[in-house]
């Protein structure tokens, strides 16, 4: 049966209790939370190929849970409603068992909380879906969280070059630390940017990522790789009237245009290797974490978010 109805309710990603049905986790367990989940029934969940889970994939809209229809929080008897599925701006709460992925206890939990949205979905994007060759070029667009986290994939891969590009060329001397080996800021060339990287790799790049969430940028990332084999890989969100146009001879000369999602990571049954990955020091997560505040000072985070400063923040829960 679908566990449409299991929850649970963790405290510092620490399971406090489990709903009845619930077999898969028992309290004191160490979970991370995710936004979008894995229920292992639906035919997205048995393909090897999707994360896209039937039941529990991303909803910004549902606000309650899945099994009744109700929110568990609430002030003053009136409902407040659930964020993402996982409504973690608290000190406890409440989620579907099939968007909580049980992991090492050894991990620290102040560190490894990042693994569960940014940055494993740029490292899944060049891991697990552009799958950049031993000695490629490979093309990183947008040198945020998820960009970086992107080129960190890329280097794992062995990827040799690996070019940056970005608007904000203050971006460019921390991408170093990733793995990026060379920057291109869009804002210096006349020409398109895909013109400058075809100059720069003797027609194209073996891959790129995309990780703005702008159009232009994800056409450019689109027409930028090497003809006969390059591949794109498009990660940001777009504006939702967004349109993607390039010309169908791009396509007809062998170029692959490709989108993931969470990193092409199935939650439960991936996101605990990746914190694996973590554990035998295969993949750094320190370095993303250039912040850290106490929950008492969330809003501190937001504005540090908004103004561009950093990488990622940890909101500290402290009694
Ligand atoms: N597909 C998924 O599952 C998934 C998951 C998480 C985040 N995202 C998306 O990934 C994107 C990146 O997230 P982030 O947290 O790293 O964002 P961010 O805002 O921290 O970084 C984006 C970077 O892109 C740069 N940029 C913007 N427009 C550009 C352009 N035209 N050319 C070159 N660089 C440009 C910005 O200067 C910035 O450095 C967002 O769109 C986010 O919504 C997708």
């Amino acid at each position: 049966m679908c566990c449409t109805s299991l929850e649970l309710i963790y405290v510092h990603s620490i399971v406090e209790s489990v709903g009845e049905g619930v077999t898969e986790l028992a309290p004191g367990d160490h979970v991370l939370p995710v936004f979008t989940g894995e229920c292992k029934e639906c035919p997205h969940c048995k393909s090897a190929e999707s994360n896209m889970c039937d039941l529990l994939r991303i909803n910004t809209d549902r606000g309650v849970m899945i099994g009744d229809g109700k929110s568990r929080f609430s002030i003053d008897g009136k409902p407040i409603y659930h964020f993402v599925g996982t409504s973690t701006f608290s000190e406890y709460t409440v989620m579907h068992v099939g968007c909580v992925a049980k992991i090492n206890p050894e991990a620290p939990l102040d560190k490894v909380c990042v693994l569960s949205c940014g940055i494993s979905t740029g490292l899944g994007a060049s891991i697990n879906v552009a799958k950049p060759p031993k000695g490629s070029t490979v093309a990183i667009f947008g040198l945020g969280a998820v960009g970086l986290a992107a080129a960190e994939g890329a280097r794992i891969a062995g990827a040799s070059r690996i070019i940056g590009i970005d608007l904000n060329a203050s971006r460019f001397e921390e991408a170093r630390k990733f793995g990026c080996t060379e920057f291109v800021n869009p804002k210096d060339h006349s020409k398109p940017v895909q013109e400058v990287l075809a100059e720069m790799t003797n027609g194209g790049v073996d891959r790129s990522v995309e990780c703005t969430g702008n159009v232009n940028a994800m056409i450019q990332a689109f027409e930028c790789v090497h003809d006969g084999w390059g591949v794109a890989v498009l990660v940001g969100v777009p504006h939702k009237d967004a349109e993607f146009k390039t010309h169908p001879m791009n396509f007809l000369n062998e170029r692959t245009l490709k989108g993931t999602f969470f990193g092409n990571f199935k939650p439960r049954t991936d996101l605990p290797n990746v914190v694996e990955m973590y554990m035998r020091k295969e993949l750094e997560v320190e370095k993303f974490i250039t912040h850290s505040v106490p929950f008492s000072e969330i809003n501190k985070a937001f504005d540090l978010m908004a103004k561009g400063e950093g990488i990622r923040c940890i909101i500290r829960m402290e009694n």
